[in-house]
């Protein structure tokens, strides 16, 4: 018995020790490359968004040279915090903006998994090795919001609020499907493989939903980092936004309910677990915007 114990408690020691070197080192990714030859359709289109061009581009942007002054760093491919956001690293290196890994999680673990034919739980087991799945819609959303948020973990309070001191923007009122709808836009789906998908409004309406599900408990989670002004601020309009439209379903859908009285990753996940397939037209239609970026 101590001796089980006293091999758990070795075990916590490992992975913390293991955690604080993952935080200091981004990590690594296969790469798009490794992707394109069977997802070659989602590939065209990410390279035809900002996601992809930014890697030749954002380091030379105006505000990059003062916001990595003013941190203490010179180069922006360099940068162990710009690339948190900004970077895919591929053998210890910035090679691409943010891909396909991004958002699917880093593929290293699952991506022999993912597709092994022989396996009839391939997607199941991908996911246990940590995949991110298109049907799991809040982890989803929880990424896009980590980075379009300005609150990933890994990024200290003090840092965040040195951004923002410097320029760096942070736009409180990004909405999931404004920005899933337009270039970012994959969706080819059987039985029409070929062809990318518009959302439906009932489908729209429920990533509007998961979005602030997402939003609230990535601000609520961020806005204890620091108590710098603007970024409070921004966490709050971000808080209030995502409150005010899951109180509109909170009657209909208890995990909604939950959620608000426990922003948590566990109960966003649950709501979206509980919303997925369904219809909110009537709840929050008029809130889905028209025109995407
Ligand atoms: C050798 C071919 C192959 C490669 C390489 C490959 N995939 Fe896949 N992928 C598949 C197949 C086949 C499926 C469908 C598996 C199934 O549903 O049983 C799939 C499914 C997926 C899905 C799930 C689709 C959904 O609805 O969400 C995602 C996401 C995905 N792949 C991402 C990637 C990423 C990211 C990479 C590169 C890191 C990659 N794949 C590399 C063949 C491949
Ligand atoms: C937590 C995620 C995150 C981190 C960390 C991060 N960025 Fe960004 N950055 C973003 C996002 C998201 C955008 C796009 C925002 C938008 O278009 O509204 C962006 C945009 C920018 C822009 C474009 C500004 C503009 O107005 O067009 C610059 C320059 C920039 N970042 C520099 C940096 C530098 C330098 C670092 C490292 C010191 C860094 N960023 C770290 C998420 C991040
Ligand atoms: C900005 C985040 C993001 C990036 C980058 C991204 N995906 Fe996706 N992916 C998503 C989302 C969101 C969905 C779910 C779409 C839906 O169901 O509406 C998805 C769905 C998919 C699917 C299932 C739908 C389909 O088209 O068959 C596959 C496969 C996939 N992604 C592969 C890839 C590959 C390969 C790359 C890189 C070339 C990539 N994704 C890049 C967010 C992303
Ligand atoms: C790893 C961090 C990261 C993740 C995850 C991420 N993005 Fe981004 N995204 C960025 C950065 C950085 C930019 C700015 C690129 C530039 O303009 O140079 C950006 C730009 C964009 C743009 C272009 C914005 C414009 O004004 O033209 C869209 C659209 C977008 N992201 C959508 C999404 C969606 C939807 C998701 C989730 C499904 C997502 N992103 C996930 C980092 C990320």
């Amino acid at each position: 018995m101590i001796q089980r114990l006293l091999r758990a408690g070795f075990a916590v020691a490992a992975l913390i020790g293991l955690s604080s070197v993952a935080q200091a080192e981004p990590v690594d990714f296969v790469g798009a490359d490794a992707c394109k030859k069977c997802h070659t359709a989602e590939y065209e289109v990410w390279e035809g968004t900002p996601h992809h061009s930014s890697f030749k581009e954002i380091h030379k942007n105006k505000k990059a040279k003062g916001i990595l002054k003013a941190i203490g760093e010179k180069r922006m491919k360099r940068s162990e915090t710009c690339a948190t956001c900004h970077y895919s690293y591929i053998d210890g290196k910035a090679k691409a903006g943010p891909s396909c890994e991004s958002c699917h999680s880093p593929a290293q673990e699952w991506l022999e998994t993912h597709n092994d034919k022989k396996n009839p739980n391939n997607i199941t087991d991908a996911i246990a090795k940590g995949m991110i799945h298109s049907t799991m819609i809040y982890d989803i959303a929880s990424n896009c919001m980590s980075c379009h948020g300005l609150a990933n973990p890994k990024l200290p309070g003090d840092t965040a609020a040195t951004m923002l001191d410097n320029d760096h923007p942070l736009n409180p009122n990004w909405e999931l499907v404004e920005y899933s709808q337009g270039v970012v836009r994959h969706r080819f789906y059987p039985p029409n493989v070929t062809e990318n998908q518009e959302m439906t409004d009932a489908q729209k309406s429920v990533y509007y939903l998961v979005g602030q599900a997402a939003a609230l408990v990535s601000a609520t989670e961020a806005i204890s980092k620091t108590d710098h002004a603007k970024y409070t601020e921004a966490q709050n309009v971000r808080i209030a936004k995502a409150k005010s439209t899951l109180e509109m379903v909170a009657g209909k859908v208890p995990e909604a309910a939950a959620l608000l009285a426990a922003p948590t990753h566990e109960n966003g996940r649950a709501f979206g677990e509980a919303i997925r397939g369904k219809d909110f037209t009537g709840e929050v239609g008029s809130l889905l915007p028209t025109s995407y970026k």
